[in-house]
């Protein structure tokens, strides 16, 4: 039986600038995963992808055209990167991975999609030219994505990542946990960013320094995230946090998860991804993560986990 996964991702510092080439951190959460099997079909049945999650069954089909679905186009550009014709196989894909909450659960089915198909044909498709393709699938999504989730999901390490450029790794000093907790409200990152781009075109001058700041904020936190400098790091998510609160992408349930970190005993907490819903993200010491657990739980978070950096080679 072929299967192949990918990650969950977070973006620690960084979101929203990083579309206007500022840089961005962030960080696989290795336990949390998108997962494709493979299983093959009788002669002349074709390629078929079942998506568990939606409930649907796509055909995939070299010779359409217009593909809507993005699973359907993944397969599809996995097939035209080999120059083969469709498998006979039915390819299911599941995820742990909660929808349009920041966790980069597109890119990460789109990768592990990816992945199986090219093992069904008999190929180990390389991460630089399946991050190639999973960002086409971005594309879809998002409408003009910086890159940084499909970089992070496919090479599984952390990553400070500037558009245009080879992402460059970082490794975390000392282990420092990260609370993450939804919010339970679904916001599209496709809104959010076309609203920080209508800003930007109104003022350029008002947001233009805002996003140059995040950037400083990035590289200050990628330093004290290297050297275990937390009380910096704590002082940088907030920051961070404010900035992004400037460009209106906080939330009424945001700020309470936030504040209730802060009060639980964070070292500091920032909304992480797209904004408006979705999750934030609080960095805490290791022993008073599940206190900041607790805390963002009395206050409404749909659901908690926290990720260790530092602690294993694939997080840091
Ligand atoms: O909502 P997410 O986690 O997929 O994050 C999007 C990150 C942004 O910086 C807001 C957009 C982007 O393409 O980088």
């Amino acid at each position: 039986m072929i299967t192949a996964s990918a990650p969950a991702k977070i973006i620690l510092f960084g979101e929203h600038a990083v579309v206007y080439g500022q840089p961005a951190l962030a960080v696989p959460v290795t336990t949390l995963r998108a997962h494709a099997t493979v299983e093959d079909r009788a002669v002349g049945s074709g390629l078929s992808v079942v998506a568990v999650d939606s409930d649907e069954t796509l055909p995939v089909d070299l010779t359409e055209h217009a593909v809507k679905h993005a699973l359907a186009f993944m397969a599809r550009q996995v097939l035209r990167f080999y120059g083969c014709q469709p498998p006979d196989a039915a390819i299911t894909v599941t995820s742990d991975i909660p929808l349009a909450s920041g966790l980069g659960s597109g890119a990460a089915v789109a990768a592990a999609l990816g992945r199986a198909l090219a093992l069904r044909l008999g190929q180990q498709i390389p991460d630089d030219a399946l991050n190639t393709l999973v960002f086409e699938v971005e594309k879809m999504h998002h409408g003009t994505p910086s890159g940084i989730d499909n970089t992070v999901i496919v090479y599984e390490r952390p990553v400070c990542f500037v558009r245009g450029q080879a992402p460059s790794l970082f490794r975390v000093g000392e282990p420092v946990a990260v609370v993450v907790a939804d919010t339970g409200v679904r916001a599209l990152t496709r809104e959010s960013v076309g609203d920080v781009r209508q800003q930007y075109d109104a003022d350029r001058a008002a947001v233009e320094p805002l996003l140059l700041r995040i950037g400083s904020v990035v590289y200050a936190a990628q330093r004290a995230l290297e050297t275990g400098d937390f009380a910096a790091l704590g002082a940088l998510a907030d920051e961070n946090h404010a900035l992004l609160r400037q460009l209106t992408l906080s939330s009424p349930e945001l700020e309470r998860l936030v504040l209730a970190a802060r009060a639980g005993g964070a070292l500091g907490a920032k909304l992480s991804g797209g904004g408006r819903g979705g999750n934030m993200i609080a960095f805490a010491l290791p022993g008073s993560a599940s206190r900041v657990e607790q805390a963002v739980l009395q206050a409404g978070a749909a659901r908690a986990f926290t990720v260790t950096l530092g602690a294993t080679p694939g997080e840091g």
